[in-house]
């Protein structure tokens, strides 16, 4: 950090509150920021951690119609099951709230009228896709039709996801409404635009010269943005759902998503802290760091600057490290498809073991391009990397130092040159991850930390404390309060990544933390809640990370307890059928459509309730059936109707054999007129599903009934 800044505000992506949040949320976004936000506590640094749903846009109002219910009762669903996920991973924001709070609402319709106040939008009348059965504009994702490149018929109005073309709503054949099934119309609207373009000098200036240290990622997408021109962009829509366009003549009109959601991370600080707030967005000295998924970063680094700017007296991001995607098993994680884990899923498949999940998501986090994440690889970093790495010393050091030396700290009294050289090179390592951190390096910073536990391993593996427990107490001693000095080391550095695992941590070296010692400190910071060092007893912080002696001699140990446990094949295979049950719905589901879209036969005419009613259908019995002789198609078959026994033509012989039909029960049209085919007079009709490619199969009851039941 160059400047001389005095707080941090840390925001994070606020999640769309229409659905539960997956890993790649996770690895992209939260799990970073929280590392981050855990590590400059414990630094002592004065951190403010916000988030909070996204409650607003399109996709919650089409959700909404698809469940019959109110926008507000899917944001109210979803806001719950993220917020309770949150906490579950130990993702520890000082504020969680969302923007239909009415505090959003105030301050972000607060936030436009000032910019409209000051002419700092330009307003421009265009035409716009309308449904006029569902009453609503339409955003081009919202109309489909067929792809006029590759036949799909149910390519959007943006983009053809089979082809990969991008199209206009204006391409698309057969164009309908993705809410009502109606023909889109063209209708005037009115709408107010932010004008990026009299923003890009300066936007140029601010990122591309000033700002070179931003991840290459990041950088390079800006560059190609503002290499490419930019353009005025709306930042109010026709929608009823909202926050209201506070001008007048501006009925049915809400801010757009993207222009009130990052508001949000302003809002949303101004309900925790009402009176001192502009200290973390106005002050010089504060330096603001954005948390977020790469299809984030043109809204973070070009349009919400853009709209601090105009407003004037905000500070702007000092850095904005967006990560790219995660996979799954090798292929993009999806929400409508179902291929993802799913966090609430996991915190109930995996309980208590929430820090296994950080722990693969951090060593996989795809900082520099798009990363995988496999089921197999995680069970193999549980198994060999934390239980068999960092539990296992940690176990070993504990239970021994309870077996010899009755749960108190021995004394070192005469290192020897490995325990000296063990301890001495902690401090490197320290150095390096603090670099780690510093650059936003999650995955490098965590194999520092790793570094440690393997050293505390392979320590206590070498020395061998259980065999010189037999003939020398003195160096067994030694052994152990150096392994123990790990092992407080290690509930340091591990306190940013797995942070209930350190809890125990401590909890077994009887020693607290200092990881929020800075509010306690700060009278601008007193409605956050705090979590109070201990007042007595040993106090670890990140400035201690190297020490070797944090644990005085004849300092009492609690009892050991497990750290991490294996996680079996089983457990394993569970989530991996999990996966593959998704994708067999998701192809039948695919199938479904598909029959219905393009394949199915036409409905018929209309016929009436007594039309219906004169029919005759039945449950019958197949007793014979033999090939008609000199046909390929027709069997000949005497059935027992319940009435009587009759004899039916059918023409399925292509479809089944006679022994086949021997003792099936089917139904029957059974007052259908006779007729006489192949010479043989045929006494009603055996009722068929006949697929479009002309597949065959006979209608069956679902269990076998009393031939005659009528049916209708
Ligand atoms: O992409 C998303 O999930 C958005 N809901 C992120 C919004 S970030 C911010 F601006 F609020
Ligand atoms: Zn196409």
């Amino acid at each position: 950090m160059e400047k001389n800044f005095k707080r941090t505000l840390v925001t994070c992506a606020l999640p769309y509150a229409n659905g539960p949040l997956h890993i790649g949320h996770l690895a992209g976004v939260y799990v970073p920021a929280d590392i981050y936000v855990r590590y400059l506590r414990m630094r002592g640094e004065k951190v403010l951690f916000v988030c909070g749903s996204d409650e607003h846009g399109v996709p919650i109002t089409i959700k909404a119609k698809k469940e019959g219910c109110s926008p507000q009762d899917i944001v109210d669903k979803y806001h719950k099951i993220i917020k309770d996920s949150f906490a579950g991973l130990g993702i520890d924001f000082d504020i969680y709230s969302r923007t239909s709070s009415a505090t959003h609402h105030r301050y972000s319709a607060e936030f436009f009228r000032k910019l409209y106040d000051d002419g700092k939008f330009i307003v421009k009348e265009s035409e716009q896709y309308y449904d006029p059965e569902a009453k609503t504009f339409l955003a081009d994702r919202y109309i489909v039709g067929t792809c006029p490149k590759c036949g799909n018929e149910a390519a959007y109005g943006d983009q053809c996801e089979k082809c990969g073309s991008t199209l206009s709503p204006e391409e698309l054949i057969n164009p309908h409404s993705a809410i009502s099934g109606s023909e889109p119309v063209k209708k005037k609207t009115k709408h107010w635009y932010l004008p990026l373009d009299q923003y890009e000098g300066w936007l140029k200036e601010w990122i591309l010269e000033e700002h070179k240290e931003w991840k290459p990622n990041v950088y390079g997408q800006c560059k190609s943005w503002l290499d490419g021109g930019l353009q005025p962009r709306a930042v109010s829509r026709d929608l009823d759902w909202g926050v209201p366009v506070p001008v007048e003549g501006a009925e049915g009109k809400v801010l757009y998503v993207w222009f009130d959601a990052p508001i949000g991370y302003i809002s949303n600080t101004i309900e925790l802290l009402p009176k001192t707030w502009e200290k973390w967005w106005k002050s010089q000295d504060t330096r603001m760091i954005h948390f977020i998924g790469k299809d984030n970063i043109v809204f973070h680094c070009i349009v919400f600057p853009s709209m601090l700017k105009a407003y004037g007296d905000f500070i702007l991001p000092d850095n904005v490290p967006a990560n790219e995607f995660l996979n799954l098993e090798g292929e993009k994680l999806s929400t409508s498809r179902n291929h993802a884990v799913w966090l609430h899923e996991y915190l109930q498949d995996f309980p208590g073991q929430q820090d296994v999940l950080r722990y693969v998501l951090c060593a996989n986090m795809p900082e520099t391009k798009d990363n995988d994440f496999t089921w197999k690889d995680f069970q193999a970093h549980n198994n060999s990397e934390l239980v068999a790495i960092l539990g296992n010393f940690v176990n070993r050091a504990v239970v021994l130092s309870h077996k010899y030396f009755g749960g108190l700290v021995p004394e070192d009294a005469s290192p020897a040159p490995i325990d000296t050289e063990t301890l001495a090179q902690i401090p490197a390592i320290r150095k390096s991850i603090e670099d780690s951190l510093d650059n936003f390096k999650f995955r490098e910073a965590l194999k520092g930390a790793m570094e440690i536990a393997r050293l505390g391993n392979k320590y206590i593996s070498d020395t061998e404390p259980w065999k010189t427990a037999k003939t020398d107490m003195a160096r067994t001693a030694s052994i152990l309060n150096v392994s123990l000095q790990i092992c407080a080391n290690l509930a340091i550095v591990f306190e940013p990544f797995l942070p209930e695992s350190c809890r125990k941590l401590r909890k077994m070296l009887n020693v607290n933390i200092n990881n929020y010692g800075v509010h306690t400190n700060d009278d601008n910071f007193d409605t956050v809640p705090q979590e109070h060092p201990e007042e007595s007893g040993i106090v670890l912080s990140w400035n201690l990370l190297g020490n070797r002696n944090l644990l005085p001699a004849g300092h009492r140990l609690a009892e050991a307890e497990l750290l991490f446990s294996k996680i079996d094949d089983e457990a394993i295979q569970k989530q991996l059928d999990k996966l593959e049950e998704a994708k067999k719905a998701n192809a039948l589901a695919a199938k479904a459509a598909a029959g219905t879209a393009s394949k199915a036969a036409p409905q018929k005419d209309s016929c009436t309730f007594e039309e219906f009613g004169k029919m005759d259908i039945r449950t019958a019995t197949v007793l014979e059936a033999e090939r008609v002789p000199k046909t390929d198609k027709l069997l000949k078959l005497t059935i027992d109707t319940g009435i009587d026994k009759r004899t039916i033509v059918s023409g399925i012989a292509e479809y089944y054999t006679p022994e086949q039909m021997l003792g099936k029960q089917i139904c029957i049209l059974a007052n259908l007129l006779p007729r006489k085919i192949k010479g043989i007079e045929s006494q009603g009709m055996i009722l068929m599903a006949r697929q479009p490619d002309g597949k065959m199969r006979f209608i069956t009851p679902e269990e076998t009934l009393d031939n005659g039941a009528e049916i209708g």
